[in-house]
């Protein structure tokens, strides 16, 4: 897929890292290729397409936003008409939103009246999407993939969202539910940043759906 990855922080450089090894065409779209979050991911992947947004969008196929949310706001003009794209939207409105909408994800969809949307790669740690495989402390030290987690109305973007997560090493990327899940999803990614960080479990932590087969 050609992929624009808007915003080459955390989020950004841990996914491109993975999607290029998988042989994804993707492209950095960021309003000052000088900034020092531009050059960690330089250094992360040092052979990188960095590109402003405008054009970093006009290449691609799928818009991946992984800003602050309330930046979501400044990248509407920027973003064109994304007509036939589908947009990913990785971000969580924690200390700010962008106003007055509760979540990038609805303030993108409703200015741009675009249908093709998805919440998706908020639910954990940047850590877990550079490398989403645990060794598990049981006989053998067996490695599993853990799980990501996508909400939105449509399919054409969550199947997206889906194949990319795999692409990543996510083992599987479980449908959240629909428009009305979106906020529950940050909630979610909100139940990680309290385990991790609050309670003190640490970023080595991930969430992985068991179903009891018998
Ligand atoms: N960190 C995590 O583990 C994690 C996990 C899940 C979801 N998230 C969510 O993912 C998003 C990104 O997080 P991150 O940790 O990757 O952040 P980050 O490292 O701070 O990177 C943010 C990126 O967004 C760009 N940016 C900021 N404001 C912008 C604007 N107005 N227009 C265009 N680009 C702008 C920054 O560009 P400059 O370099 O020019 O400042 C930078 O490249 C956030 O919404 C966060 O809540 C984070």
């Amino acid at each position: 897929m050609k992929i624009a990855i808007i915003g080459s922080g955390n989020v950004g450089a841990a996914l491109a890292n993975n999607w290029l090894k998988a042989g994804h065409n993707v492209i950095f779209g960021v309003r000052n290729p000088d900034s020092p979050k531009t050059r960690k991911a330089l250094a992360l992947i040092p052979n990188a397409v960095i590109q402003n947004i405008n054009s970093a969008v006009s290449a691609s196929e799928v818009i991946v936003i992984a800003t602050p949310s309330d930046a979501a706001l400044d990248l509407v003009p920027l973003l064109g008409n994304p007509s036939g794209k589908i947009i990913i939207d990785t971000t969580n409105s924690i200390m700010k939103r962008p106003e007055p909408y509760p979540t990038a994800y609805h303030a993108l969809k409703d200015i741009l009246k675009h249908e093709e949307i998805v919440k998706c790669f908020n639910s954990t740690g940047f850590e877990n999407m550079l490398n989403p495989i645990y060794k598990l402390s049981l006989p053998g030290n067996p490695e599993i993939g853990i799980d990501m987690f996508a909400a939105g109305n449509s399919r054409a973007a969550k199947e997206a969202a889906s194949q990319l997560s795999k692409d990543c090493g996510f083992a599987e990327c479980f449908d959240f539910g629909g428009d009305d899940k979106v906020e529950l999803l940050e909630k979610f990614a909100l139940s990680w940043i309290n385990l991790a960080i609050m309670q003190g479990h640490g970023r080595n932590l991930a969430f992985k759906l068991i179903k009891r087969t018998e």
